[in-house]
């Protein structure tokens, strides 16, 4: 096993940046440019100024204005999807960057922080899949993928915050055990 090995760190940030970059295209589509929201600032702001358009056009143009930082979404999926094929040939290659949730020697909570990397890159594969599959896939399977896909915040989220209250939690574990 190779857990400090350079490549795996920089995959890790990698992968993490491209992530979080992720998350907060989907925030925007949800939030600041969901097609709705701006639809109807779209349609106030004209009305005031004597211009009537119908929903369906507001929408539209919304969707336009959107466009390019969602199509960013889709590009950081392909880095994406790069990233986790590398990481994984890589894990063929020099062994995985944390212990096997099965290695006996370890701790209940090491095993549990195995399983929660094992979960995670599963699920991952799956939004991978997913997300190509509704770019490239049958016409037919689309709306099918999206919903599985949509469900992706579901495990990234609660992930992430176990990740960084684990981390912050060794730490203070590990500076503890130092001043004891
Ligand atoms: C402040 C930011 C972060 C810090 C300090 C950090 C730190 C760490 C550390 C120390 C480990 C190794 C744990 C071990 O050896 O048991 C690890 C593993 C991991 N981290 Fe992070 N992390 C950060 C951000 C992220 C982000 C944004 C993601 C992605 C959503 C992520 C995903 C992972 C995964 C999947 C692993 C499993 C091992 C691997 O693939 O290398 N991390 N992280
Ligand atoms: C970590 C990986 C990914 C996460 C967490 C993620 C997350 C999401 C979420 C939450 C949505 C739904 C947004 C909404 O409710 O309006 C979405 C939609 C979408 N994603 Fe991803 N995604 C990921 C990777 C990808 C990849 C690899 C691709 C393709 C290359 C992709 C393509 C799409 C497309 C085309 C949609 C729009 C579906 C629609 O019109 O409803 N995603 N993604």
């Amino acid at each position: 096993m190779n857990r400090n090995y350079i490549l795996h760190r920089i995959l890790h940030w990698c992968i993490g940046f491209v992530i979080l970059f992720i998350l907060l295209t989907v925030f925007l589509r949800l939030n600041w440019m969901n097609k709705d929201i701006m639809a109807g600032i779209l349609s106030r702001d004209l009305s005031a100024l004597g211009i009537q358009i119908t929903y369906d056009d507001a929408v539209k143009i919304a969707k336009d204005i959107r466009r390019p930082m969602w199509n960013t979404h889709i590009y950081a999926g392909y880095i994406l999807t790069g990233l986790f094929v590398f990481k994984m040939i890589l894990v063929l290659i020099k062994g995985a960057s944390f212990d096997s949730p099965f290695c006996s020697g370890n701790s209940r909570r090491k095993k549990f922080q195995s399983w929660v990397y094992v979960f995670f890159y599963f699920f991952l594969g799956v939004s991978l899949a997913t997300g190509l599959l509704i770019e490239m896939g049958p016409a037919n399977w689309k709306a099918g993928l999206e919903a599985i896909h949509s469900l992706s915040l579901y495990y990234v989220i609660p992930f992430l915050a176990l990740h960084f209250f684990g981390i912050l939690f060794s730490r203070i574990r590990k500076e503890r055990e130092a001043s004891e």
